[in-house]
């Protein structure tokens, strides 16, 4: 199963839900978020880089997806009222310093029983993956500075254990799954109570 498709069934999305895709970037779970949510649902799209929602933008125009909206923000900031009923994030909570006051704010949108998701990569502890950790090193080396001190791997990895900490800290049930050998980890977590708490 591609790594979005199981991404998105982890949210446990009903027909007519609305769900918010935080760094969105060029829109490639898009399509997967709408199947979920159905006619009746509403996908979010929100994202930073003007030229990521440019090409996301450009891709529902053509699609004529007219239950997308997307909105350029600061995703640690959520520019959207709750409640919703899922909160999606691939490869992005390990961009913030300080990922928890964003996971935070992304667990407040949720209503009860709204489900939030983190997919992350991470080095693999598995042996078969022994080589390709040196790739994956130089990968991130190249694509994500890090903490000042710290190598742009352990600084990806703390930021992404921060974010899934703070998931498993704030939501009621919770999951992690590990895919893709190793490299990718999906962690998932369930509001329980009300906006209010
Ligand atoms: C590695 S890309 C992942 C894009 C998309 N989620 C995917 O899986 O294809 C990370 C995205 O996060 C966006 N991003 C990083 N920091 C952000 C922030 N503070 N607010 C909104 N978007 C942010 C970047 O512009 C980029 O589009």
């Amino acid at each position: 199963m591609p790594d979005d498709v199981t991404a998105t069934a982890s949210l446990a999305l009903d027909p007519g839900d609305t769900v918010v895709e935080m760094g969105c970037g060029t829109g490639a779970n898009v399509p997967y978020l709408r199947e979920a949510v159905g006619p009746d649902g509403r996908v979010v799209g929100v994202d930073l880089t003007r030229g990521m929602l440019r090409r996301a933008g450009e891709r529902v125009d053509r699609e004529g997806w007219d239950d997308v909206n997307l909105v350029r923000a600061d995703a640690t900031r959520p520019p959207v009222s709750g409640p919703v009923d899922a909160v999606l994030a691939t490869f992005v909570v390990g961009m913030f310093p300080d990922p928890k006051p964003a996971i935070d704010a992304w667990v407040d949108l949720l209503g009860p029983g709204g489900r939030v998701a983190l997919l992350n990569a991470g080095r693999s502890d598995r042996a078969v993956a022994g080589p390709l950790n040196l790739g994956f090193r130089a990968f991130v080396r190249a694509a994500a500075p890090g903490d000042r001190g710290v190598s742009p791997v352990r600084s990806l990895e703390r930021r992404v254990a921060a974010a899934h900490d703070q998931v498993r800290t704030r939501c009621g049930p919770t999951g992690f799954e590990e895919f893709g050998v190793g490299y990718l980890g999906l962690q998932w977590g369930e509001r329980v109570t009300g906006p209010e708490q």
